[in-house]
């Protein structure tokens, strides 16, 4: 299968899938939404795919988040809108049957945080970086952060990556159970592919089983993502979004006015 913004390879049992925008750090747009859903869509009908690598081109970013430049052309409804879509494939991700190992290769912010931790496993090299800036651009998550961040790192250190907006390090990231393991530059490709091999080689349906069981933990899931889909909505009626959009696309601080 061929994708305009991403690559396809299956090797044996594991299905390699990199973002390939690597000029813009792999940043999100529509078409990337399309085709990992087409993408991820085909992978669970492939039973001779057992595991499932995901990556970002190039050697600087995993994702950088969503497009920003979609952002200005949004108001409440279509924002609530952009978030659903969003939540929809990364679900889809998230509820493939089979282990999703996020290979993290370097910026994993915004978007790009929220698609790894939609992933079931995270490997990054050391020189990675991860966080949920939106809140320096005058949102909020909409790609189900709000959500899936304090299942995987408890309330505390969701709410401070949420609200600090900051970088962490991979070092960081791992002490907080954001990422499984950090391996040096260079690497996560390599290590996530092999211990997709290790998986691929587990009993396909006991595999499945665990996947299902231990995600059931999470049924008011489904709720959370409506309430931030919504509120991702409203922080598109403030002038603080237009602010914070503009100065990212302009390369200057924003100057927030809490309005
Ligand atoms: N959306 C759209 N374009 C993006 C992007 C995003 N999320 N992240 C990076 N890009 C683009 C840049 O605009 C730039 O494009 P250009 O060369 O046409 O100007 C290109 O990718 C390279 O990025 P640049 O900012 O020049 O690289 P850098 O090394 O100086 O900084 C980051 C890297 C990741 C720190 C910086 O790109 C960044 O802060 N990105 C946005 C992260 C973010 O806020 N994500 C959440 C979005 S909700």
């Amino acid at each position: 299968m061929e994708f305009e913004t991403l690559l396809l390879e299956v090797s044996g049992n594991v299905a390699t899938v990199t973002i390939n925008r690597p000029e813009k750090l792999n940043a999100l747009n529509a078409q990337v939404l399309d085709d990992l859903d087409a993408c991820f869509t085909a992978l669970g009908k492939n039973d001779e795919v057992r595991a499932v690598v995901l990556t970002g081109a190039g050697e600087k970013a995993f994702v950088a988040g969503a497009d920003i430049t979609q952002f200005k052309q949004l108001d409440a409804d279509t924002a609530a809108s952009f978030a659903r879509r969003g939540q929809d494939v990364f679900n889809r991700i998230e509820q493939l049957g089979k282990p999703v190992i996020a290979a993290i290769n370097g910026f994993a912010l915004g978007g790009g945080c929220e698609i790894a931790i939609a992933c079931h496993i995270r490997i990054a090299s050391s020189n990675a970086r991860l966080g949920q800036p939106e809140v320096g651009l005058g949102l909020m998550c909409g790609y189900g952060g709000t959500q899936r961040l304090p299942r995987i790192v408890g309330l505390g250190n969701a709410l401070e990556l949420l609200t600090t907006g900051a970088h962490v390090t991979a070092e960081r990231a791992h002490q907080m159970g954001l990422v499984n393991q950090v391996v040096e530059p260079g690497e996560a490709l390599t290590a996530a592919t092999k211990m997709a091999v290790g998986i691929a080689r587990q009993a396909p349906m006991g595999v499945r089983l665990s996947l299902e069981a231990a995600l059931a933990t999470d049924a008011r899931l489904t709720e959370g993502l409506a309430l931030e889909a919504s509120l991702f909505g409203k922080t598109f009626e403030t002038e603080d979004l237009v602010e914070g959009v503009s100065a990212f696309l302009e390369r200057r601080k924003p100057d927030f006015k809490g309005r």
